[in-house]
């Protein structure tokens, strides 16, 4: 079922169910959170591996004290007064009534405030916090439109449609240890935005490292389902079945090729919310084999945007 009725998908939630909903970010397919057996859904309906844990949603920062566990880290109210309602999500020691499902038994559990007035509208009915992934199934492309769901998804109970732009990148994902804060996923809000507000952000680290810090950051991820390759100098291009994803309209492609254009001029924002767009038309496209995309220089959401490409297309180096 899908539509625009908010007060029936809040009871889908209410009672237990899976609702897809649009995000500032990408969308999400949410339960809730203090109910196992609907979060488990989620992982069934995704096919997501129980080892990555979820995003809770909030619609109100009080809800932060049902999550964390207190003592609540200062950290946490200068970033949420910094980027709350945001594309910012939050790793803090969890409190113990958060189910183990959600957090796939760490201590620590991920929450963010939402700005999309849909998905707010949606918490705030619901009445209680929503985890939510992205809906998307495991490892493929992240959708930012509601065909996107359907094409992965079955077996949730409501789709909310959109009608707001968005990022197309997901949050920036970052916790908050003691007296420190660690940048865990590059996201919508970049590292110089975070910088502004919490100097001493380490960075993250390198997703082979044998200690994930953050479980689900593996080196494949929203990958499209045929190979992807960055763009580089010397590549022979020329084969039929080639596909271009390029973000300037001066970037020169084989006369007949398929071409998608993210931006006229290399703009950022219009890059970010473009990306899974693109790469989901490639994937649908019956007449590209290929697809290669263009790079970015990594400054600003630069940083984001080359983490997912290089993501969507590490199984094809
Ligand atoms: O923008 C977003 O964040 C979207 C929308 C729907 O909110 N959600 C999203 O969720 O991207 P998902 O499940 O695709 O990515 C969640 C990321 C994963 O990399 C996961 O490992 C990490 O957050 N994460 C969740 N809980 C964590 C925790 N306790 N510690 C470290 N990382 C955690
Ligand atoms: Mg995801």
């Amino acid at each position: 079922m899908k539509g625009n009725n908010i007060p029936r998908a809040a009871e889908f939630i209410r009672n237990g169910g899976l609702v897809a909903f649009p995000t500032e970010t990408v969308y999400g397919l949410g339960a809730d959170a203090f109910n196992p057996q609907a979060v488990a859904r989620i992982f069934e309906v995704k096919q997501r591996p129980s080892f990555d844990p979820l995003i809770v949603h909030i619609a109100d920062f009080e809800q932060v004290y049902t999550l964390f566990s207190p003592p609540v880290s200062d950290w946490v109210e200068k970033l949420a007064n910094a980027f709350w309602p945001g594309p910012l999500t939050i790793v803090h020691r969890k409190s113990p009534d958060v189910p183990d499902i959600v957090t796939s038994g760490l201590n620590t559990v991920a929450v963010r405030m939402p700005s999309h007035p849909i998905a707010r509208r949606l918490i705030a009915m619901a009445g209680t916090p929503v985890a939510a992934p992205s809906a998307n199934r495991f490892g493929q492309l992240s959708p930012t439109q509601p065909r996107h769901v359907l094409k992965q998804l079955t077996g949730f109970d409501y789709l909310l449609l959109n009608g707001y732009e968005m990022v197309g990148i997901e949050s920036t994902v970052v916790s908050v240890e003691g007296n420190g804060c660690r940048l865990l996923r590059p996201g919508a809000i970049t590292l110089q935005q975070l910088e502004a507000v919490v100097p001493c952000i380490q960075q993250k680290a390198e997703s082979h490292d044998a200690n994930l810090p953050s479980p689900g950051l593996l080196k494949s991820h929203y990958s499209p389902e045929k190979p992807l390759y960055i763009l580089e100098e010397g590549m022979d291009i020329s084969a039929p079945g080639a596909g271009f994803i390029l973000h300037r309209h001066s970037m020169d492609s084989p006369a007949d090729a398929k071409v998608f254009y993210t931006s006229q001029d290399y703009n950022f924002t219009e890059i970010a919310a473009n990306l899974f767009i693109a790469l989901h038309t490639m994937e649908e496209d019956g007449s590209v084999s290929r697809i290669y995309i263009e790079p970015v220089e990594e400054t600003g959401l630069g940083v984001a945007i080359m983490d997912r490409v290089r993501k969507a297309a590490f199984r094809y180096r």
